[in-house]
């Protein structure tokens, strides 16, 4: 399946101050938060979000659409904050959109402890599975939006793609740790669902998620060419998968 594609030369502004990897807005088939190639995490970044999107959509864990919006050269933006261009200069080609979720909240402490289990041990083993360590108390990356939570933010996950080199035979074993999670409580839990989510991601599965990604993005981001390198992202994940699970044991 390949996503919807966009052209914007326009950006309406920053979406929240003092975001991390500084998401902007633009209006463009609908109005989308754009995750930009020129911050921090660069196009894996990109690639994570697009990734575990469609893992945490698999697994019955909502995330906003995801569509592609190739910024034009020639852009304006209604921001005129000097590091806000240069960031947008950098980010001149395409990037990833979500679907803004009008009237979204962030969730109150009581209001996380209150979701069920299904939930809750879903998004941990996708977060330990795809060694995503960025859904801390402080910062959950979860959304309320009509009344149900919506998972956001996953671009540091993968991690491994930024260094192919050293990934071997043993790397995608690596033991997960939840300290810090925002569902840290609850891992001990995690065996009740594991078989149930594991059978959701067979190769197949694990194939339709990579080639939700651009060949243009893999090529700015991987060294092998656009097929090898998914299929290298697929034999991680399938490695990781293999029980017993390094994210289920801890
Ligand atoms: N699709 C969306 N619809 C509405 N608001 C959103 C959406 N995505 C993100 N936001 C808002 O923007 C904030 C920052 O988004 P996100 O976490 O994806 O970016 P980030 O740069 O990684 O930020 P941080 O460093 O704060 O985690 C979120 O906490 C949320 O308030
Ligand atoms: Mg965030």
């Amino acid at each position: 399946m390949s996503l919807p594609r966009f052209t914007t030369h326009h950006v309406l502004g920053r979406l929240v101050r003092g975001a991390s990897s500084s998401p902007v807005i633009v209006e463009t088939g609908g109005r989308f938060v754009l995750k930009l190639r020129g911050a921090g995490g660069g196009v894996p970044a990109l690639i994570a979000e697009l990734v575990v999107g469609e893992l945490a959509e698999r697994l019955g864990l909502p995330v906003p659409e995801r569509v592609l919006v190739e910024l034009e050269a020639e852009f304006s933006s209604d921001d005129r904050n000097d590091e806000l261009h240069d960031l947008l200069v950098r980010s001149v080609g395409l990037n990833v959109g979500f679907r803004y979720l009008d009237g979204a909240r962030l969730p109150r402490p009581e209001e996380l402890a209150r979701l069920d289990d299904a939930f809750a041990l879903g998004v941990l083993w996708l977060d330990g599975f795809t060694l995503n360590p960025d859904r801390t108390s402080s910062n959950p990356n979860i959304l309320f939006w009509k009344e149900r939570p919506w998972l956001i933010d996953h671009g540091a996950a993968l991690s491994f793609h930024y260094d192919w080199p050293h990934v071997t035979e043993t790397s995608p074993r690596e033991l997960t740790s939840y300290a810090g999670h925002v569902f840290a409580e609850r891992a001990g839990r995690l065996s009740l669902l594991d078989a149930t989510l594991a059978r959701r991601l067979d190769p197949n599965a694990l194939a339709a998620c990579l080639n939700v990604v651009p060949d243009e993005l893999l090529a700015a981001a991987a060294p092998e060419a656009p097929d090898r390198a998914r299929a290298a992202y697929e034999a991680f994940l399938w490695k990781r998968l293999k029980p017993p699970r390094p994210f289920t044991t801890a």
